[in-house]
């Protein structure tokens, strides 16, 4: 006789994520739906930053990735632009000194040549003080796109004239941005849309995903400890069978 028992789904426990990546979306929606400019979106997205942080901490993540802006944010109308650079100006030189008593590493993931001359200085002067920190990385992926990571990544091997045969997975994961930390385990996408809108392309390759129709402003601890004990519960297979017990 077949029992219900044993076909029970047995709630599976597995280690929690050592890197988190976001993309932090739906801080326009939020604004809508408050009756307020975007802006107000972004001011309060940015804010979440700092609860998430603290959350993780005590998750024992060690890497936090938050997709800030995108190469193809650009696009967006210019006030809405300057408006975001000006917060995050604001935000690496507010946050930096409580982020460094807090010993988070802060690392930028993107292209500099196109932020403001104040911003880049802002940002390397977070990355430079925080450098020798051993608590919590904080990637700040700003101007980044995961396609133009690549190719940077290809131009300058070329031009370092690396031998072809040489550039294998841990060479080119030296190129890019992300080379000081492992690959992301958890993904975690707010604002409801299901696409990965040009993030860690070469670095998801078997990343979990957690979507949630929460807006980024929105995002409660209570939230991110279903998607870590979500995370804990799946099975990461690599391509691989699972074997006995598992
Ligand atoms: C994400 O929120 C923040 C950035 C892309 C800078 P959005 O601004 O994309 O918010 P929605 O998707 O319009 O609600
Ligand atoms: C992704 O959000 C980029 C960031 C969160 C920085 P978008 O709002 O730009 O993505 P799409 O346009 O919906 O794909
Ligand atoms: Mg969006």
């Amino acid at each position: 006789m077949i029992t219900v028992a044993k076909y029970k789904s047995v709630a599976r426990s597995g280690p929690g994520p050592r890197h988190v990546a976001f993309i932090m979306d739906g801080n326009g929606r939020w604004a809508s739906e408050q009756g307020l400019p975007r802006l107000e979106g972004h001011r309060r997205g940015v804010e979440r930053i700092r609860v998430v942080l603290e959350t993780l901490h005590d998750f024992d993540v060690r890497y936090v990735t938050v997709y800030a802006f995108s190469t193809e944010n650009w696009g967006r109308p210019r006030d809405e632009v300057a408006g975001l650079m000006d917060l995050f100006c604001a935000a690496v030189e507010g946050q930096t000194l409580e982020l460094h008593e807090r010993d988070v590493r802060i690392v930028h993931l993107g292209k500099t040549a196109n932020l403001d001359p104040e911003l880049r200085l802002a940002v390397e002067k977070a990355q430079r003080l925080t450098a020798g920190n051993g608590g919590i990385t904080l990637n700040v992926a700003l101007d980044y796109g995961g396609r133009d990571e690549i190719l940077q990544a290809v131009r300058r091997i070329i031009r370092d004239g690396l031998d072809p045969d040489c550039v294998d997975e841990e060479t080119f994961n030296r190129y890019l941005f992300t080379a000081h930390c492992p690959d992301p385990d958890l993904i975690i996408r707010t604002g409801g849309e299901q696409r990965i809108s040009n993030f860690l392309l070469w670095q998801s390759a078997y990343s979990e995903y957690y979507h949630t129709a929460t807006l980024w402003p929105d995002l409660q601890p209570a939230e991110l400890e279903r998607a870590v004990e979500a995370y804990r519960s799946r099975q990461r297979r690599y391509g691989k069978v699972a074997g006995p017990g598992v």
